[in-house]
């Protein structure tokens, strides 16, 4: 940094009239001495900390560890409550508050005297509402993810905290289970502290944040409970405030290159979908431009690298042991951007040269990958105007290409009502088609995609069928589900008139995804069309209806694309 530069917490702390004892004053209630803040850089720490949050639940303890390294390097720690999402617990989805989060995380650093951010994060959308906060201000920040659980294991068998979920429905049909049962896996699966341990959405976060340079190297992938993980901590308290001398804000490590390797990367770890609209929010609060056919163009020629749930077998804590993301990194050198900055002011690839693979069962070979071709792929068809997207190694191959005859769902609870009826006109090779859980439809988007067959026809053993809908699925889910339809049935997509018997074709390969009604018919069902009434007329939720972007461009609020800086004009007083 410029040796002349002045940190910005000294806009507050460095008047000697009556504005700095305002803002040192009342500090000073805490027993701080009054040279205390002249010349050392105030670090925030942004906690995500919640007793609702359970995969959060450590990182009140974690906040202290990073204290010690904020003072030891010479800095001052300034631990700040941000609004906490936790997505087990909160209703109707997380997805509804993250843009919210984020607001919460933008106002809050850039209205205090900070000169540089640590962001604790862990479940979900913990991790990327508070990037795009951070984002909208761009002071030097850098992520310490919270870390999975430990693996758990069910009467023998190496259960996945945010897997073991979406078996339940099968095993009461198929192996009698019990509530008695349920309640005894329920704790099994909960191993320890930390978020899931599968490559789900809080998993793929982690190693996207890593991958994008934002946390220090090696960190994602460390279970929550291993002492490594407090480690890490202590040594990023340290390095954010070498940051703020070096001037590392976020735009410097967040470029377009950067926003390119988090896809490869997460192709390669076979992470989660929920990747593409959280990943295209970042980008554009950044100022970077990221089309929902880079995910496509960039990511699906990439290997499977790891076998892990739900794709595969293994779980976060296997995957650590086996050498974690670093290994990952090593061997993508080739297709990364090898330039990029990382928080720790190296290159990215320079911090995985030393990086051992322990087990090629949980971590491949480049040239000898798990599948040869792994990512996202991006649908376009009259049925997805603005496009759609699958997961195809987390789909079942042989419905990859699929004809089949639409059973529609108006509303998530029309789904409810009628899924197991006995007369429901439905075999395994029908596609279902969910409607009215888009961005402004539910709203907030809910992981719903993924819904449970109906029980006639898991108990006749099928697993898996075609789902279509405007909604997410959880990154820990798998199936042949078609997500993110865009635009949403609540504004007049093509979703929306979708009839019961329609004869809808799911190309993957061919990347379409069309309904087969002549344009005539399509046109004449979309002038009869009669909106559905917004579900809110008050509230955030109303501001949120008003505001929402479509999921292809990261269901961000409108007004909320871009970024601000940091200056503050105006003062208190
Ligand atoms: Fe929090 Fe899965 S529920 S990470
Ligand atoms: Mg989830």
């Amino acid at each position: 940094m410029d040796k002349k530069k002045k940190l910005r917490s000294s806009e507050w702390f460095g008047d000697d009239g009556k504005m700095g004892f305002v803002h040192r004053s009342w500090l000073r209630n805490q027993g701080y001495p009054d040279d205390y803040f002249e010349g050392r850089p105030v670090i925030g720490i942004c906690n995500t900390w919640s007793e609702l949050t359970p995969c959060n639940g450590h990182l009140r303890d974690f906040a202290e560890v990073v204290k010690k390294g904020i003072l030891e390097a010479g800095g001052v720690p300034m631990e700040f409550p941000v609004m906490s999402l936790g997505e087990t617990i909160m209703k109707p989805t997380t997805m509804l508050f993250r843009n919210l989060a984020s607001m919460d995380t933008e106002e809050s650093i850039r209205a205090n005297p900070l000169d540089g951010i640590v962001l604790l994060t862990g479940c979900d959308k913990t991790t990327p509402s508070t990037i795009m906060g951070a984002c909208s201000v761009d002071l030097p920040t850098l992520v310490v993810p919270g870390g999975p659980m430990l693996s758990g294991r069910f009467r023998g068998e190496k259960v996945g905290s945010g897997s073991m979920n979406w078996m339940i429905k099968e095993r009461q049909e198929n192996q009698g289970y019990s509530a008695a049962d349920i309640r005894e896996a329920e704790v099994c699966v909960a191993r320890s502290i930390g978020h899931c341990n599968t490559m789900g959405t809080a998993s793929t976060m982690a190693t996207m944040t890593e991958a994008l340079g934002l946390t220090l190297p090696g960190y994602s992938s460390i279970p929550a409970a291993d002492s490594r993980k407090k480690m890490y901590a202590q040594l990023s308290g340290r390095r954010i405030v070498e940051m703020v001398k070096e001037d590392l804000t976020m735009s410097k490590v967040l470029t377009r290159n950067a926003f390119e390797n988090a896809i490869i990367v997460n192709a390669a770890v076979g992470g989660s979908t929920n990747l593409i609209i959280h990943l295209t929010a970042i980008a554009r609060r950044i100022g970077i431009d990221l089309k929902l056919e880079d995910f496509d163009t960039i990511g699906s020629k990439i290997p499977l690298l790891v076998n892990m749930k739900p794709s595969g077998k293994y779980l976060m804590e296997d995957f650590y042991y086996a050498g974690g993301l670093p290994v990952v990194m090593k061997e993508l050198t080739p297709l990364l951007h090898k330039e990029t900055i990382t928080v720790n002011g190296n290159a990215l690839i320079a911090n995985y040269t030393d990086a051992v693979c322990y087990d090629t069962d949980v971590i491949a070979k480049l040239e000898k990958p798990f599948q040869d071709k792994s990512g996202i792929a991006v649908l376009r068809g009259n049925l997805c105007e603005n496009g759609a997207v699958i997961k195809p190694s987390a789909a079942s191959p042989k419905l990859m290409k699929h004809r089949g005859k639409a059973v529609v769902f108006e509303t998530m609870e029309d789904y409810h009502e009628r899924i197991d009826a006995p007369d429901l006109d439905i075999d395994e090779n029908s596609v279902i088609v969910l409607k009215g859980v888009g961005p402004k439809g539910y709203p907030g988007m809910p992981e719903v995609g993924n819904v449970d067959l109906p029980k006639k026809l898991l108990a006749k053993g099928i697993t898996d069928m075609v789902r279509i809908s405007d909604g997410r699925m959880s990154g820990t889910a798998a199936g042949t589900v078609v997500l993110h339809v865009s635009p949403e049935s609540t504004v007049g997509g093509t979703l929306a008139i979708v009839e019961n018997g329609d004869w809808i074709e799911l190309d993957v390969n061919e990347r379409t995804l069309h309904l087969d009604i002549d344009q005539a018919e399509l046109d004449k069902r979309k002038k009869a069309w009669i909106p559905p009434k917004p579900v809110a007329d008050r509230g955030y939720v109303k501001m949120y209806i008003d505001h929402v972007e479509q999921a292809d461009q990261g269901a961000d609020l409108d007004f909320l694309v871009g970024g601000s800086g940091s200056k503050v004009e105006r003062d208190l007083h």
